[in-house]
């Protein structure tokens, strides 16, 4: 799905962004582009990335407890 219709960045591009280690707006602004020219998507990509870090949390839990048993 097009998130930034300004660059045409989609979620996916976001999220790739996000596992590849940026932690805020402004690192994926410079990682993908999204959200450089006009703003309007700004909302989306603050949601985007709250959620890809809190599905990668999750996921290093799962890992955790099944190396902790
Ligand atoms: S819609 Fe993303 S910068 Fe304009």
């Amino acid at each position: 799905m097009i998130v930034c219709q300004c660059t045409g960045v989609t979620d996916r591009a976001i999220r790739k962004a996000v596992r590849d280690g940026a932690s805020n707006r402004n690192d994926v602004v410079r990682a993908c582009t999204a959200g450089k020219t006009c703003g309007g998507c700004v909302p989306a990509i603050d949601e985007i990335i709250e959620a890809e870090q809190g599905r990668i949390m999750r996921s290093g839990l799962a890992t955790l407890e099944l190396a902790t048993g």
